[in-house]
């Protein structure tokens, strides 16, 4: 069967390649160490997955949720944003729930643009930014996140065209890949910008909850009239290790919300009851989970800043995120130098070019296993006598 050109048109995932060259290097019964990919490692807390068991012994649960979501979790949406960043939201208008915070990104260019319309997006970045692009029929320009500028927009260097035909940029902060998080100043001069210009912001914030060295990730709503211009999406996979589980939720600008409610009334009937019910209690029950998991990927990260520092890979820590990105050796690019490491280190990592072509000359580097594995990692790493100590 002919496929439609919207499918035809869809890149392929960066992530299903990289997967599929780990799964053969495994496959052919090496030991590789897989710092490429960005599934949590750690497993739900134990109150969350009690709640779901507990509610699904209810037979409410079994039934049709209301198409919009729970009133408990949108209350309890609106009650963490209150309680985390004292952001006032209303339940109703402002919050919209989602099987995660990936068909968010893709559903809002979908409800918001019409055929032929901009939107900026980040590079290096999310690759799945690019999925609503065929799919919504949309055109994109990129803005390049340079180390320079702590990975942060340079917002002087937007054309006036990108400005006046922008309907949607797209941030995020804590930021994968580079690990750079934003300050409520940068959200304030965001909020500036899309004023000025009437763009959309979408903040994906997924990993808003990790920051380190004591340091809390700004929220783009704290920032002075963002529910006027723009939305933030928030996922519970990282928080709460639910990736999957699959439920987030937008939060912010009434009109946008509106957009993704209505786009979601023709495409399902919201999430299983039962995990809503589980996704209210992880957002307002007990949050040391929460903290101990950020200690735990700030133990990683110091472990793998250590032993790269140590081998004399000069490395710049990452604030936020389970990510670091590193530099690769000037004679390599960073898919020869991640394909040399898989062949020779048996170590996987995302080569930095999958996220936009700003990101060549960097490698991925996932804090998503024991610190035992990230020394062992480096060790490898170092045999192949790249840097100078
Ligand atoms: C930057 C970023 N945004 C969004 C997502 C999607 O998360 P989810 O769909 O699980 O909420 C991810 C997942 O890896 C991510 O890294």
């Amino acid at each position: 069967m002919k496929l439609s050109q919207r499918v035809e048109q869809l890149p392929s995932q960066f992530f299903a390649s990289l997967a599929g060259k780990v799964a053969a290097a495994i496959a052919e019964g090496r030991d590789i160490i897989n710092l490429g990919q960005g599934n949590p490692d750690q497993p739900t807390p134990p109150h969350i997955i009690r709640a779901l068991q507990e509610s699904v012994e209810n037979p409410v649960t079994h039934k049709y949720s209301p198409f919009r979501g729970t009133d408990e979790l949108k209350q309890a949406a609106a009650a963490f944003y209150k309680r985390e960043y004292d952001v006032d939201l209303d339940p109703d208008t402002e919050i919209a729930i989602l099987f995660g915070s990936k068909i968010g990104l893709v559903e809002l260019p979908l409800a918001l643009m019409d055929k032929g319309e901009l939107m900026l997006l980040p590079d290096p970045g999310y690759p799945d930014y690019l999925s609503s692009v065929p799919l919504a029929d949309v055109t994109y320009d990129t803005f390049p996140l340079l180390e320079e500028n702590d990975f942060l927009p340079d917002y002087t260097a937007l054309t006036d065209e990108q400005k006046k035909l922008a309907k949607l940029l797209y941030l995020n902060y804590p930021n994968n890949p580079t690990g750079a998080v934003a300050t409520k100043e940068f959200f304030e001069e965001t909020v500036a910008l899309a004023r000025e210009n009437e763009i959309g912001i979408i903040h994906d914030f997924a990993y808003g909850a990790i920051g380190f060295d004591d340091y809390q990730p700004v929220s783009f709503l704290q920032a002075e009239g963002a529910k006027d211009v723009g939305v933030e999406l928030y996922t519970l996979s990282k928080t709460y290790n639910m990736a999957g589980w699959r439920v987030g939720f937008a939060a912010g600008n009434k009109d946008m919300i509106e957009a993704i409610n209505i786009l979601q009334d023709h495409l399902f009937v919201s999430l299983f009851p039962a995990i809503q019910k589980a996704a209210a209690e992880a957002l307002s029950g007990d949050q040391s989970c929460v903290t101990s998991l950020v200690k735990l990927y700030e133990q990683r990260r110091n472990v793998l800043m250590e032993e790269c520092k140590r081998i004399g890979w000069e490395v710049t820590a990452p604030k936020g995120s389970f990510f670091a990105w590193l530099p690769v050796p000037a004679a390599f690019t960073s898919e020869e130098f991640a394909d040399y490491l898989l062949e020779e280190a048996k170590v996987a990592v995302a080569a930095g070019n999958g996220f936009g072509k700003t990101g060549e000359g960097y490698i991925r580097v996932g804090l998503l296993v024991e610190d035992e594995r990230i020394r062992e990692a480096i060790r490898r790493i170092e045999k192949l006598d790249l840097f100078q100590k």
